[in-house]
């Protein structure tokens, strides 16, 4: 796995690694009853579905500023200008760069959120009491590792542009790995952040098309993922309704606040920064923004109906989610009723006139 690295990821403020202190029981189960053989059978789905970085062709040749370059001066600048509304008129070539950096945005944060997720599923071995799900979640530890790898490679090796993890998504992250109890830590991972990761990869390949690459590589980690999703139902369907109020009231708070920290990160700031714009004036436009707004909401597709599964769409969660635009998506198939992580049709819609096709 020798790859050169152009382009080294940027640091965040916390600097080259950081420490999170967790509190947490580490659990063994002498019992070994492997009686629940929904997660048994996941177990052996992903393990015969394992794929090595090595099956991608790297030798495929990225050039994604030419092919969006081609792209912005065949149309697709007076689009992005129509449909985005910036707060001011973008020339094709900023408009390309903007593009460029969104896209690389969105992968960077993709690379930290599996980053993160290797390190809550490792929590999850040792804290889940179930043998089978401790199974699972060691499975899941080694796709985790392999989802960074490719990431890390396309960036550096292919991209050559890079963006440190968003605060707010490092935020949840800490939050996550820093939780004692362990629903929390599946929760924010397997229910919250790649729920939420599963709507954006559809985005990716959508926006990219004409990049073999990132198609592969976008197809093998979304299946990896809607396993990965399915395992968070699973797990812990039925175990909302067995804690007291007290309890279920602090899942609440934790789903509102994980939720608002995402909508947050989504908001692009770094982009901006690193466009040399006015962050405020654009921040504020990626906040108001039809375009912006409904790209943000559509990305909670697949977390809302697999909150209503686990019957955590309960009135506090309703109130908030109706705040933001989101509880549109309740409806929707859960994760365990439809594996195949489509995009909904609107976001398919929009991003298919947007890349001008
Ligand atoms: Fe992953
Ligand atoms: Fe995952």
């Amino acid at each position: 796995m020798k790859y050169p690295q152009h382009n080294p990821l940027p640091l965040p403020a916390s600097g080259t690694h950081e420490s999170v202190t967790a509190t947490m029981d580490t659990v063994f189960d002498w019992e070994y009853d492997l009686e629940r053989e929904t997660l048994l059978s996941l177990y052996e789905k992903g393990k015969a579905a394992t794929w090595n970085a090595t099956d991608l062709d790297w030798s495929i040749d990225v050039d994604l500023e030419k092919m969006l370059q081609a792209r912005f001066q065949a149309g697709s600048n007076e689009l992005f200008n129509a449909m985005l509304k910036p707060p001011r008129t973008l020339s094709p070539d900023e408009g390309m760069k903007m593009n460029l950096n969104m896209i690389a945005w969105m992968l960077s944060q993709f690379l930290h959120g599996e980053q993160g997720a290797l390190l809550a599923t490792a929590k999850i071995v040792q804290q889940v009491p179930e043998e089978e799900a401790k199974f699972y979640a060691a499975n899941q530890v080694a796709d985790e590792a392999r989802h960074v790898e490719v990431y890390h490679r396309y960036l550096t090796e292919k991209l050559g542009c890079s963006y440190e993890v968003n605060p707010h998504l490092q935020t949840l992250l800490d939050q996550i790995i820093s939780d004692s109890r362990w629903d929390v830590t599946y929760l924010g991972m397997q229910i919250m952040v790649e729920g939420l990761a599963l709507a954006a990869f559809g985005m990716v390949k959508l926006q990219l098309p004409d990049e073999p690459l990132i198609q592969d590589i976008t197809t093998r980690i979304m299946a990896d993922e809607a396993r990965h999703v399915a395992f968070g139902v699973l797990s812990l369907e039925g175990l909302f309704e067995q804690m007291t109020e007290s309890e279920r009231r602090e899942r609440e708070d934790f789903i509102i606040e994980a939720t608002h920290l995402m909508r947050d990160r989504l908001l692009m700031e770094q982009v901006y920064e690193r466009m040399g714009f006015d962050v405020a004036q654009w921040t504020e436009w990626a906040v108001d923004t039809p375009f912006m707004t409904g790209f943000r909401q559509m990305l909670f597709s697949k977390i809302v109906p697999n909150l209503r599964r686990l019957g955590m769409l309960t009135p506090r969660v309703r109130e908030a989610y109706e705040k933001l635009g989101i509880l549109q998506f309740e409806n929707l198939k859960d994760s365990t009723e439809d594996p195949e992580p489509m995009p909904p049709a609107e976001l398919v819609a929009l991003l298919t006139q947007l890349r001008g096709a």
